[in-house]
C-alpha cells in the first residue's frame, strides 16, 4: 500500500530494553498478537504459546521452540486458567477498544491465580485529534544478546495511553499493578490478576 508522507505520523526511533525474568521450566507464556518479529518468543523461546490471527505473521517468526497457533486474542479457544503469564507486545495497537476489552476479559480468563499480563504499547492520538490517519512507531528492541530494528504501523483509531490501558484493565479484572511507565511515548505496564 501506498499512502502519502502527509497522512503519515512516524516516530523517531525509540529504544526498548526487556530483562527477561526468570522463568521456570515449565512455566506456561501466552503471547498474543505474538507473530511478525515475534519478540517474546525470542526470548523466552519453548515457555511461549504465540497466538496470531494472523498465520502469515506466525510463519515470519524465527524462533522454532515456541508454540505458534492461529487464534483470535478475542475468543481463545483455551480453557480457563492455563497460563502463568501473558504478553501482548505492540498488539494492541492492532486493535480497536472493544477488541482491546474482549483480549484482556480472555486473558484474565485464562490466566491462573496471580498471574501476570504485561504489556509494551505506544501512546497514539485519535484518528479525529489530528489531520494524519496512519502511525509508525520505529523501535530498536534490545533483550540480552537480541537486537531488533523494525517499525509497526496502523491506521489511528481510538486515542490510547498509558491510563487509557490502566483504566481499561482495571475495569476487565486486574486490579492489582506491579508496574506502569511511559516513557518517550512508551508504554509499559505489568498487572497481576
Ligand atoms: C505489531 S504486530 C506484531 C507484534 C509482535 N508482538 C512482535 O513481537 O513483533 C501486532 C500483531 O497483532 C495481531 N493481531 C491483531 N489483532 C489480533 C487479534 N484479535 N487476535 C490475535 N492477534 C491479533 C496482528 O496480526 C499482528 O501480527
Amino acid at each position: 500500500m501506498n499512502i502519502e508522507k502527509s497522512r503519515i505520523i512516524e516516530t523517531e526511533k525509540k529504544s526498548i530494553t526487556i530483562i527477561p525474568k526468570e522463568v521456570k521450566e515449565n512455566e506456561k507464556i501466552l503471547d498474543i498478537g505474538g507473530g511478525g518479529e515475534g519478540i517474546i518468543s525470542r526470548i523466552y523461546k519453548s515457555n511461549v504459546t504465540a497466538i496470531d490471527n494472523r498465520k502469515d505473521e506466525l510463519k515470519e517468526i524465527s524462533d522454532t521452540e515456541s508454540l505458534k497457533i492461529v487464534m483470535d486474542a478475542t475468543v481463545m479457544a483455551f480453557i480457563d486458567h492455563q497460563f502463568d503469564r501473558a504478553t501482548a507486545f505492540f498488539s494492541f495497537m492492532y486493535m480497536h477498544e472493544n477488541e482491546i476489552i474482549k483480549s484482556i476479559m480472555e486473558v484474565h480468563r485464562v490466566l491462573k491465580k496471580n498471574g501476570s499480563f504485561e504489556i509494551w504499547d505506544i501512546e497514539m492520538p485519535s484518528g479525529h485529534q489530528v489531520k494524519e490517519d496512519f502511525f509508525i512507531v520505529q523501535l530498536e528492541v534490545i533483550s540480552e544478546d537480541l537486537v531488533v530494528n523494525t517499525g509497526y504501523g496502523v491506521q489511528l483509531k481510538e486515542v490510547q495511553s498509558l491510563d487509557t490501558f490502566l483504566e481499561l484493565l482495571k475495569n476487565n479484572g486486574f486490579t492489582s499493578v506491579i508496574s506502569k511507565s511511559c516513557i518517550d511515548n512508551v508504554i509499559y505496564i505489568e498487572v497481576k490478576k
